[in-house]
């Protein structure tokens, strides 16, 4: 990126020069809201409200026949979605399906490939992971008898911040079964290089699996390309699917005979599956992962989502991604480094090792900072200890929404506005 200007002009004009502007149209984005939190929760489009209520409609006209005689057979929609997501992530139609929650797929899948009386016992994550992923990895290594305390590895960060993948690469011994890492870390944004892992775990016989809860949709990955074994997501994100969304899986195509842990009757074979049987015989792709049935209402929305997204194409949703994160390091670098701003960027400086929101840290009162830009309505959240998360989200964020949040940020500490605000709250923290 050129060198940033820090007047105003100067985002509109970005504003005006942007291939995606229109997009943002096709979103309900709140009257006098910045939203900035779309890596939480991204917002409606027009597209995903028209397929929710396409749904609506077909259960009211149809009933039970929507199962098959909706517009996309509701009892092929995980797997329809699946195929739309797909190109996303550079996978295979028949590798990915949407199904479950991101937790249960993580219990699913590390309790399908793990495998610990085949010799090696050991799980690699790391210790900025979201939390959930390790709850259900150590859930699932008790399930199996073994002591999560004795086998899994926790890489630990350098600067509190980032993990280096030679530090993984070190942690992969020959009692290693599972590398199971996040694709983008959820505090500083930083986006691991999957590839490499992926290679390092199989020169050693080691499966890789990731969660891309905060890349999809704003990062391009090549599944495929790269031979990752297994990966989940969330679909509320940047695909803007809803709040509590039906979450993703790709499965690939190497594992198709593997036996899912969590066995159900949604990813039996579909041809058989209302006869009854008794017995499970698993889908022969990914769908076999799905449990139980698919909550159609809460993956319609996911349906326009996926349309709005493809139209714009996930290498140009990164380019501007990287663009609006790059001129709000620039802002963040330029205008509030010094006293009484004392803000840092936590976030990796290169683009390609960022993922599409950006921390900014101060060391004291991040959290009624935060909380003063949300009274002032610019929504960004807070993880503690210090850090204000910043997302522009490359689909309905402009250049000049960007530089208000800068702006405004800059008044609230010049003002000491977030006085006004309690140190400590018993809210829940979004
Ligand atoms: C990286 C990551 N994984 C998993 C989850 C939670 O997934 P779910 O609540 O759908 O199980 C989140 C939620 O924010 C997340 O950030």
């Amino acid at each position: 990126m050129e060198e940033v200007n820090t007047g105003r002009r100067y985002a509109e004009k970005l504003d005006e020069k942007d291939p995606l502007a229109e997009f943002r149209n096709r979103y309900i984005v709140p009257d006098d809201v910045v939203y900035l939190d779309g890596n939480s929760l991204g917002l409606i489009s027009v597209d995903a409200e028209e397929c929710l209520d396409r749904v609506v409609d077909e259960w009211k006209e149809l009933g039970i026949k929507g199962w098959k005689d909706a517009e996309i057979p509701w009892i092929w929609y995980g797997e329809r979605l699946g195929d739309m997501t797909a190109p996303l992530i550079g996978a295979e139609e028949d590798e990915v399906v949407v199904s479950n929650c991101t937790t249960v797929n993580i219990h699913t899948l590390i309790g399908t490939f793990y495998d610990p009386f085949k010799g090696s016992k050991k799980i690699i994550v790391d210790e900025l992971d979201f939390p959930t992923d390790h709850y259900a990895i150590k859930a699932q290594m008790k399930l199996k008898g073994i002591d999560p305390e004795e086998n899994l590895i926790v890489v630990e960060s350098r600067d509190g911040r980032t993990i280096d993948e030679e530090d993984v690469v070190d942690r992969m011994g020959e009692d290693v079964a599972i590398v199971f890492l996040p694709s983008v870390l959820y505090r500083s944004g930083q986006l691991l290089d999957i590839e490499y892992i992926t290679e390092e775990a199989h020169k050693r016989d080691i499966l890789a699996g990731f969660d891309l809860a905060h890349s999809i949709g704003v990062c391009p990955h090549k599944l495929d390309e790269w031979e990752v074994d297994f990966a989940v997501w969330c679909n509320y994100k940047y695909l803007n699917s809803g709040p509590g969304a039906i979450a993703g899986l790709y499965v690939n195509e190497k594992h198709f005979d593997s036996m899912p842990a969590l066995a159900g009757w949604w990813g039996h074979e579909k041809s058989t599956q209302f006869d009854m049987n008794l017995d499970f015989t698993p889908a022969e792709h990914s769908g076999a992962w799905q449990i139980g049935t698919i909550p159609i209402l809460s993956s319609a929305p996911l349906e326009g989502s996926l349309r709005i997204i493809r139209e714009a194409g996930v290498d140009r949703i990164r380019k501007k991604s990287v663009r609006l994160t790059s001129y709000l390091i620039s802002l963040v670098d330029k205008l509030l480094k010094d006293e009484p701003y004392n803000f840092r960027v936590g976030t990796p400086r290169d683009a390609e090792n960022r993922g599409g929101h950006v921390a900014i840290e101060r060391d004291k009162e991040a959290y009624r900072i935060n909380r003063a830009m949300i009274n002032r309505s610019f929504i960004t959240d807070f993880r503690p200890p210090n850090i204000i998360r910043v997302c522009p989200s490359p689909l309905y964020t402009r250049y000049v929404d960007v530089w208000r949040f800068i702006d405004n940020l800059k008044e609230v500490v010049q003002t000491e506005e977030y006085e006004k605000f309690e140190q400590e709250s018993e809210e829940i923290v979004y």
